[in-house]
């Protein structure tokens, strides 16, 4: 369910999106809002580092060379791109694409909870590092990538940042390995939850148990 002053999940991105691009307190205001894009009722959400060059100009995460190779690795699962949603943690590109700082981080994850409180994903999978340890403080990506975690009524499944598939052959093929498996976390989302017992709320098993093909 959208929050209730809206009435679909869509409507309340582009709300959110508003209040991001007016938050002028928010840092690297000289470059573009890359807010996310992709399917509002989606089940699963990846989310990356920060928006770079190709990011920045088309105001869309994930364009530029790691974004060809998340699309390419999409396909080879039979994932269509527009069905997922694509976001990344910090929402501008920080300058000559440096790695985003702890501050820059902590000041726009509001809006990135914000988000997957909209969304409501069944799955969360972090690209990269910093993605990962702001689900998952401790976890370490070369241990935990792959692995599943539960993250509030969410499973978080680390994978390396493309960017890093690019330059390693050994990563890509755990990236490859990684993504592989992805098509069955749905049924095993349904299976955990049901272990998990205590927080299955009736609507929300049903909706867990509800077949929902396109999505994944
Ligand atoms: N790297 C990221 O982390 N995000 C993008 O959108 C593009 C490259």
């Amino acid at each position: 369910m959208p929050p209730h002053q809206y009435s679909s999940k869509k409507e309340a991105l582009q709300a959110l999106e508003r209040e991001t691009a007016e938050d002028v307190s928010l840092p690297l205001q000289e470059a573009n809002l890359v807010f996310g894009e992709g399917n509002p009722d989606t089940e699963v959400i990846f989310i990356g580092e920060a928006p770079g060059y190709y990011e920045n100009r088309e105001r869309r995460p994930f364009v530029g060379r790691s974004g060809q190779l998340l699309t390419e690795l999409l396909k080879t699962i039979g994932w269509k791109r527009e069905n997922v949603y694509i976001t990344n943690i910090v929402k501008r590109r920080p300058p000559e694409n440096r790695d985003p700082t702890p501050e820059e981080i902590t000041l726009y994850t509001p809006y990135l909870l914000r988000q997957i409180e909209i969304i409501r994903p069944k799955v969360i999978l972090p690209l990269g590092r910093f993605s990962m340890n702001f689900f998952l403080p401790t976890a370490k990506i070369s241990r935990d990538q792959g692995k599943m975690f539960w993250w509030k009524e969410s499973l978080v499944v680390p994978l390396y940042h493309p960017a890093a598939a690019l330059r390693s052959m050994s990563v890509k093929a755990e990236l490859e390995k990684s993504f592989s498996t992805l098509p069955t976390l749905r049924e095993k989302y349904a299976e955990l939850l049901k272990e998990r017992g205590a927080i299955t709320m009736p609507s929300e098993k049903e909706e867990v148990e509800k077949s929902q093909p396109g999505l994944f």
